[in-house]
């Protein structure tokens, strides 16, 4: 278990960066937890702050049961000290020495140091376990990317650490590399059970892969959850957008009703689930996804809306569209489809329920969740011919 307390990290300079501001997290036994956020909003520092290589200013960490810092107690414990392996976004592979060179080192140096047959015969067991026996003896430089990853994935792994920090391992791999290589790391962190934090800016990355994700923004921690409850229900709107909540339409309440909203969109109407303190008048603003619409050339339902294909991409899987209703240009990605519709196509479009997530009420973000969902005889069109 890693548990942070009111961590405090600034940089000095000009702009005074709170890096790190105020950051109270448990990071469970054997979990994988994902910081996820945009560039610059601390997800390094704090990995660095776990893993000795900066101090903060203020808080406490603690480690598996021990603290290794605290800011009351001026205590400090050495980046060597810390049962930590670390992948760095640069791998930080040492190009003169060969694999297995690379994957002893961590054993050969500090405190405790181990002897040179134990070294090999531990770091060759790291080796395996990323499936790189094959290339101890090639030269570092002699490495594909994804080589390189495996490489730096075992020398984190070969003091057997309490915890293992991942710093966007997968960021300079290409696509397909990515995929496989994600898998392969959440089926080795489950495997061996290792207190895992992964850091990315990838939402996808930290949807596939974490038993819980930790929404970062500006230092702070925005919102945590399961992938699922951050996916579905977003509590704010800075992640409602950093998930890819791509549509957000402003709207306006007309009605309140016992269980359900109508909300006025300059597309057309909505009907969605009641959010406490809902008012008629409320300015809100509706999220909904690409994947949530149905779309289809004739119009089934009343509460469809009209509206004109701008722009068309085929996916493999999918088609992604963009559809002008009024003055809104609407996101949609529509799978199972097997004609493409084209630029200039009249088409209807159908929010569906699943696809709605929640309104804010314009400037707040951040404020209480308002979940709406559209209920059920909002969406009963088929779509079955578009
Ligand atoms: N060594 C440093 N000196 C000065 N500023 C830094 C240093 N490291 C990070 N920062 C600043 O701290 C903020 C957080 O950086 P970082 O933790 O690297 O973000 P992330 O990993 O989320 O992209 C940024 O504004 C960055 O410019
Ligand atoms: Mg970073």
């Amino acid at each position: 278990m890693i548990t942070l307390t009111n961590l405090r990290k600034h940089f000095p300079g000009k702009s005074q960066t709170r890096a790190v501001d105020g950051l109270d997290l448990t990071v469970p036994a054997g979990k994988l937890v994902t910081l996820l956020g945009p560039s610059g909003c601390g997800k390094t520092t704090t990995l660095r702050l776990i893993a000795g290589l900066e101090r903060p200013d203020e808080g406490e960490i603690a480690i598996d049961g021990r603290t290794v810092f605290s800011s009351d107690r001026r205590g400090f414990v050495g980046a060597h000290q810390r049962p930590i392996g670390m992948v760095f976004q640069s791998y930080a592979i040492w190009p003169h020495m060969t694999v297995l060179a690379n994957v002893m080192f961590p054993l050969r140096e500090g405190h405790e140091k181990v002897s040179r047959p134990e070294a090999r015969k531990r770091a060759l067991a790291a080796l395996e376990l990323v499936h790189l026996s094959d290339l101890a003896d090639r030269p570092s430089p002699m490495l594909s990317g994804g080589q390189q990853q495996r490489v730096a994935l075992a020398r984190a792994l070969v003091r057997q650490p309490k915890v293992l920090l991942l710093d966007e391992p997968l960021s300079n791999l290409d696509a397909g590399l990515r995929d496989r290589m994600r898998e392969e790391i959440r089926a080795l962190q489950q495997r061996l059970a290792i207190t895992t934090i992964l850091v990315t800016h990838d939402q996808e990355e930290a949807l596939a892969v974490s038993d819980e994700i930790v929404l970062m923004n500006a230092g702070k921690i925005v919102e945590r959850g399961l992938p699922q409850e951050i996916y579905a229900a977003p509590r704010s709107e800075f992640t409602a957008r950093f998930l890819g909540l791509s549509n957000a339409l402003p709207g306006v309440v007309r009605s309140v009703a016992a269980d359900t909203i109508e909300v006025d969109l300059a597309a057309g109407a909505l009907s969605a689930r009641r959010f406490e303190g809902a008012a008629t008048g409320d300015q809100v603003t509706v999220f909904l996804r690409p994947d949530s619409f149905k779309l289809t050339r004739r119009q089934h339902s009343t509460s469809a809306w009209p509206g004109q294909v701008e722009f068309s991409i085929y996916r493999g899987d999918c088609w992604d569209y963009h559809v002008r209703v009024g003055d809104d240009l609407i996101k949609a990605r529509v799978f199972q489809e097997k004609i493409g519709l084209s630029r200039g196509d009249q088409v209807y479009l159908e929010p569906d329920e699943s696809g709605m997530v929640m309104p804010l009420t314009e400037g707040s973000p951040g404020k209480d969740p308002l979940d709406l969902t559209v209920s059920p005889q909002a969406s009963v069109g088929t779509g079955a011919d578009a």
